[in-house]
């Protein structure tokens, strides 16, 4: 049974930063209340139009695929896990596939909130290891901010906008993710719920009235929650590896309040410099939280190919979920691919498909 190694990494962040003392300008808050509360200092925000969840993801994505040495080409499944995707459908994952050139994979999204990207890289290596996949491009990405109520203080401090990418490959060599556990609770779902533009509040003039298109929280509920499951998941999952807690090099955990993260360290007895933090120059990030951290400990060289590292994350739904892996690195391979030098072709190729479609369309009938 092959192994599913995570083999490459990627990033990407809007430029436009949002510092706690622009939003004291904003809303009745102040920058001490906020570093106090949540340990958040600056959040990046998505400022122009040609900005978007499917931008992001599509630029995280080709830099996850250049570390792993891999061509779009190859990839067989696209994940993208997103709670703020580019449209209702189609799926982000397929905008996405449709823009890297992945001309063969399939791709869909997943929305299990923060603990999405958990999720996805759970999903993805259970297809490698049941062989029925080889590669997986694994995205988490977010553009919160448009969906963000900025005259609400208890949410418009908490979030951010950004994107990564891993890409997941079989491979016999043993590691790679070890285990991994997904929990939910759906009688908790108002607690962090978004009403509008669904089937039960469809977008009109009364759910806009109503402020249904923002994101409404319980701030203390969601906080309880997240600090009773985080040691408690990580436990759990150090248990289905046979791993034990002083054999982990880094703890990875969604980055949404420092104080939750304190709590976990508290619960798990480990120092919180094992814990990869960086929430204060990102905010809540969302499903993109985990990956933008885990980039960053890779590029400081904190993490490093064997090491042993829990990712555990907790969000709406109620979703929490932790997962084992072994740090790979990109696998042996004799020739240098270049993934960003598909997009051109992949641009063409798309236009194509698009003439050919609207061709068809003419000589069989738009109609008929
Ligand atoms: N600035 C100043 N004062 C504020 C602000 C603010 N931004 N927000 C709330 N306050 C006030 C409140 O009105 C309250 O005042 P009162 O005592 O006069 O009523 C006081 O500060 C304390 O408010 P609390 O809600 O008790 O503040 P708390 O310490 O719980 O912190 C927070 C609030 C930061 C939201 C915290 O509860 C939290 O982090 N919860 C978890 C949220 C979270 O992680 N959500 C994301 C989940 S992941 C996902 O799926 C996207």
């Amino acid at each position: 049974m092959p192994f599913a190694h995570i083999t490459g990494w990627g990033m990407s962040v809007p430029e436009s930063i949002l510092t706690n003392d622009d939003l004291s300008k904003m809303v009745d808050t102040s920058d001490e209340w906020i570093r106090d509360r949540t340990g958040i200092r600056d959040r990046r925000i998505v400022r122009d139009e040609d900005q978007s969840t499917a931008s992001l993801a599509v630029e995280a994505s080709i830099k996850a695929l250049q570390v792993a040495n891999l061509r779009p080409t190859d990839v067989d499944l696209i994940i993208c896990s997103t709670s703020t995707p580019e449209h209702i459908f189609p799926a982000t994952a397929c905008l996405v596939q449709d823009r890297i050139g992945a001309t063969k994979a399939g791709a869909f999204d997943l929305l299990a909130a923060c603990s999405g990207f958990i999720y996805a890289i759970n999903m993805a290596a259970q297809s490698i290891r049941s062989g029925s996949i080889q590669n997986a491009l694994i995205i988490g990405s977010e553009t919160l901010s448009r969906f963000v109520n900025w005259q609400d203080r208890n949410t418009c401090i908490l979030f951010g906008d950004g994107a990564g990418a891993f890409v997941l490959q079989a491979s016999e060599m043993p590691g790679g993710v070890l285990s991994a556990v997904m929990h939910s609770d759906g009688s908790g779902g108002e607690s962090l719920i978004l009403q509008g533009g669904g089937s039960k509040y469809p977008a009109s003039e009364a759910t806009l009235q109503a402020g249904k298109h923002f994101i409404e929280m319980d701030g203390k509920e969601v906080f309880r929650f997240a600090t009773r499951v985080m040691a408690q998941a990580t436990r759990e999952v150090l248990d289905d590896s046979g791993l034990e807690l002083d054999e982990l090099n880094w703890i990875i955990p969604h980055q949404a309040n420092i104080r939750i993260i304190e709590a976990a360290a508290r619960g798990l007895k480990m120092p919180l410099e094992r814990f990869v933090v960086n929430l204060d120059r990102y905010g809540n990030t969302s499903t993109a939280s985990i990956p933008i951290a885990t980039v960053e400990a890779l590029e400081d060289g904190r993490l490093k190919p064997g090491d042993k590292v829990v990712f555990v994350g907790f969000g709406a739904g109620l979703t929490w979920g932790a997962l084992a892996a072994e740090w790979t690195g990109p696998l042996p391979s004799e020739k240098k691919v270049y993934p960003g030098r598909y997009r051109l072709w992949a641009r063409m190729r798309s236009f194509l498909l698009r003439v050919i479609r609207f061709i068809e369309g003419v000589i069989w009938g738009r109609g008929s």
